[in-house]
């Protein structure tokens, strides 16, 4: 391969996989295509050299835009989404048209383009909630959210066009992501910047929900992986292998900031709130990936990377964000 095209490059993982791909593969050119919505954050790639790196502004549901950028590209991996559960419970509406219409228009512009390989990244959010065990690649979808149900359908614009047009699509499942960039709402960055503001940390209901953690780059090499030896129609989970109830990750957090537990704060439990995810990474293990970010490790780096680099996260805080988290939280 020696271009490759990242839809929401701009974002949490979609940038780390850009800087790992820059880092990794010395022969390869990566174009970022990204409608910089409120969580596109050009920040995120300040390291991306140049001379491999070209950035698009466009909207995956455009086209007139995407399908010039995909002109010889050998690979399209689709990050580009809405991505936060608890927005598309106050309407669906951009989900629908980003994760499932937006996902039409990259399979399209990509065979229409040639372009060799499609990569979809999608999330263990399809299988729905599990009390004990792991899902498989092979358990049907059952999407308990409208979040997880617009990454659902696209999943299946990928399915039809691989047995349509004969297109090489390859989904990924990934778990629970943390690690340096990602955009404050999500609970690790809210509660690790809160805690260094000594905010309070709103935690959803008992705090028992059971989450498995992966970190970025472990979740970025799962998706190259795939990428480069999956089957062609092939879906791959990406687990984290380190599962932790809320309250747990929570008191970490407060150990590696120095905070006490006064600073908790429970409040409303999320509608419909998952209890557990969890999902069996055998398949991809086949292939020769495997996590190498060991949690102790990879919580405190994280939580270090948010205190060295508070100019980047307070420009966040201080825009858009508060007026989504005072109607979120009433804090
Ligand atoms: N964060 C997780 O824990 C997690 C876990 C598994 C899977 N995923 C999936 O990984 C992908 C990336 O997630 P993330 O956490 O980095 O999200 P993010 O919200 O940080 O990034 C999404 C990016 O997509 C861009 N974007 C949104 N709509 C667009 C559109 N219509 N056209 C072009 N660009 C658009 C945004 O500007 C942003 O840069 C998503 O597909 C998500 O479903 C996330």
């Amino acid at each position: 391969m020696n271009k490759i095209l990242v839809t929401g490059g701009a974002g949490f993982i979609g940038s780390a996989f850009v800087r790992l791909q820059l880092r990794e593969h010395p022969e390869l050119h990566i174009v970022t295509y990204d409608k910089l919505t409120y969580s596109g954050n050009l920040d995120n790639l300040r390291d991306a050299d140049p001379a491999r790196h070209t950035f698009v502004r466009g909207d995956i549901n455009d086209p007139d835009t995407l399908g010039p950028a995909l002109e010889g590209c050998d690979a399209v991996v689709n990050f580009a989404a809405e991505s936060h559960v608890d927005r598309s419970l106050n309407g669906a509406a951009d989900f629908i048209a980003t994760n499932v219409a937006g996902v039409n228009t990259v399979l399209d512009q990509a065979r229409r383009a040639g372009v060799g390989r499609v990569l979809l990244v999608s999330t263990d959010e399809v299988y729905g909630s599990i009390e004990e065990g792991a899902f498989r690649e092979t358990d049907a979808p059952h999407p308990r959210n409208p979040y997880a149900a617009s990454k659902a359908a696209g999943e299946l614009f990928g399915t039809a066009y691989g047995e349509t047009y004969g297109l090489h699509v390859v989904t990924t499942r990934g778990s629970n992501t943390y690690g340096p960039y990602q955009y404050p709402e999500k609970v690790l960055p809210l509660f690790v910047t809160n805690a260094l503001d000594g905010l309070p940390l709103p935690l959803y209901g008992d705090g028992m929900n059971v989450r498995d953690w992966l970190h970025v780059d472990d979740h970025c090499r799962g998706i190259d992986t795939a990428l480069r030896h999956g089957a062609p129609g092939e879906v791959y989970n990406i687990p984290g292998g380190n599962e932790r109830r809320n309250i747990e990750l929570t008191r970490r957090i407060l150990e590696l900031t120095g905070r006490d537990e006064t600073l908790i704060r429970p409040v409303a439990d999320r509608v419909g709130h998952d209890r557990r995810y969890a999902i069996d990474g055998a398949k991809l293990r086949a292939l020769g990936w495997a996590p190498r970010m060991d949690w102790d490790e990879g919580i405190a780096l994280t939580v270090q990377w948010y205190k060295d680099n508070e100019g980047w996260w307070r420009k966040i805080k201080s825009g858009e964000f508060r007026e989504y988290y005072r109607r979120q939280y009433g804090l």
